[in-house]
């Protein structure tokens, strides 16, 4: 398959919708700063009549491209040439049935999935997204990969180099602001790091300078073909649920890259035939970093048809910046405050009939902790899309008997230290990691306990707790 001629790049203001081709990189419209999305000419190009039609992608899985969970899909995001397209076998993700959890979010009548995309080779989503985009940057020769990162996507990209030897990382990250579990992958992979004084949104800002001035191509989800791997996500939920809609998706919100691409897929399978309804769509923003919330909820932002209310997001930044504020939250990975895929997420939210919630540190923990312990677990950035969940059903917009899949975004290894610091008995460990981030509490704790070296002592204490 050959699908170049019949995919393009398009602004997304409606008072712009310049286009450009695929092999042109813009971070934003030239003419108009706006995003861009990558379009596809539907009618030219091949397409499954329904879903069910790449269940015959199953039996060829001893072919690459046909055992990832993002390339099966490939005639849903059909910008490559075959012969282009990188995978290292991403997206064998699982959507777990979460019973023991439901009394937790209080859904007593309906069901609740867990989608576990740190399942993914280097733990975590972003290796979604990695394959288009690593594979766009092939179709372009580039030599040189870069992204900014709260410390996923630097893994993700990280490995995808390792891995291939197609392209060397360079990674810019934030002082104090990566778990460890993600700088020991970016570490061990090779990738040539910088640690920036500054959190995120400033390396973000900066890479992007970095990138223009040494031509290197950036992997950022403000990246368009990033998000056409992250779309994938939202076929694999549809293919574990039979092929049927959920009512609701979930899904944490840091760059808004997943929200922004769920909510492309869903606009395309709609307007393909491929489905008959659109599932609604909650992001779940932690309290500490809280931009999607605060404009769409409070500030009542809307896409509007991509007339979004300029003056009020710049009057926004405008005061954070004076106020210098900064993003701050136990789950660091969406420690973010100036979100690059915003305005594509208002779009998702229109198209989604979606909703916004913040949840604290506190109400993350205490999720985290729950889908741990009926689960596979999760980081703590991936347990916000639980406690959003159950801030719905107690608002009553999640109906208590729908049906509600939440997106697990990262491994629980990925950050060990807010896991061990919130099952600690060491009060100094629990103040320093957790208590100064206004977390009081551990209700769901599993405590170790400490036992001397002696046989008929650590009998006892495992009758006693056991
Ligand atoms: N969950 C995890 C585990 C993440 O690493 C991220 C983003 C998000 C959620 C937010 O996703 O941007 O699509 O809204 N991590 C980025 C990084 C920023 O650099 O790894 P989003």
């Amino acid at each position: 398959m050959s699908p170049t001629n019949h995919a393009f790049q398009r602004c997304l203001s409606p008072d712009c919708r310049a286009t450009y081709g695929v092999d042109e990189v813009h971070f934003g419209c030239p003419k108009c700063g706006e995003s861009l999305d990558v379009e596809y000419d539907w009618d030219r190009l091949p397409l499954p009549g329904k879903l069910s039609d790449f269940e015959a992608y199953w039996t060829q899985r001893h072919d690459p491209i046909r055992f990832s969970g993002v390339w099966r899909f490939q005639s849903l995001l059909p910008f490559a040439a075959t012969e282009h397209i990188v995978t290292v076998g991403e997206g064998q993700t699982l959507l777990q049935k979460a019973d023991s959890l439901r009394p937790f979010v209080g859904l007593d009548g309906g069901e609740l999935y867990l989608q576990y995309e740190g399942m993914n080779p280097s733990g975590s989503f972003k290796d979604n997204g990695m394959a288009a985009a690593f594979t766009h940057a092939r179709m372009l020769g580039a030599k040189r990969a870069a992204c900014a990162s709260t410390g996923n996507t630097s893994a993700s990209l990280s490995m995808y180099c390792a891995v291939t030897k197609l392209m060397r990382a360079l990674i810019f990250i934030g002082t104090g602001k990566i778990s460890y579990g993600k700088l020991a992958q970016a570490l061990d992979y090779g990738a040539l790091t910088v640690q920036i004084s500054g959190d995120f949104d400033d390396a973000m800002a900066r890479v992007r300078e970095v990138c223009q001035q040494l031509d290197i191509y950036l992997v950022n989800s403000i990246n368009p073909f990033r998000l056409e791997g992250q779309k994938t996500i939202m076929y694999r939920v549809l293919e574990s649920l039979r092929w049927t809609v959920p009512d609701w998706i979930v899904v944490p919100g840091g760059n808004l890259g997943n929200s922004s691409a769920f909510g492309k897929a869903f606009m395309e399978l709609k307007h393909l035939g491929l489905i008959d309804r659109i599932p609604r769509l909650a992001i779940i923003n932690a309290r500490g970093a809280n931009t999607l919330y605060q404009l769409f909820e409070q500030e009542g932002v809307r896409w509007n048809e991509g007339r979004w209310q300029r003056p009020t997001v710049e009057g926004y930044f405008e005061e954070m910046d004076a106020q210098q504020r900064k993003a701050s939250t136990i789950a660091s990975a969406i420690e973010i405050n100036r979100p690059v895929n915003f305005t594509k997420c208002l779009r998702a939210l229109e198209v989604c009939d979606g909703v916004v919630r913040e949840v604290n540190d506190q109400e993350i923990l205490d999720a985290k902790a729950k889908v741990g312990a009926g689960g596979m677990g999760c980081e703590p950035a991936s347990a916000a899309s639980i406690a959003g969940t159950k801030k719905l059903v107690e608002e009553g917009i999640i109906g208590s008997d729908e049906q509600v899949v939440c997106i697990l975004t990262g491994h629980l290894l990925k950050d060990p230290t807010s896991t061990i610091a919130y099952h600690t008995t060491d009060q100094d460990e629990f103040n320093e990691v957790l208590g100064k981030r206004g977390v009081t509490r551990a209700s769901f704790a599993n405590r170790a306990i400490a036992v001397p070296n002696e046989l008929d002592q650590i009998i006892r204490a495992i009758q006693l707790y056991g």
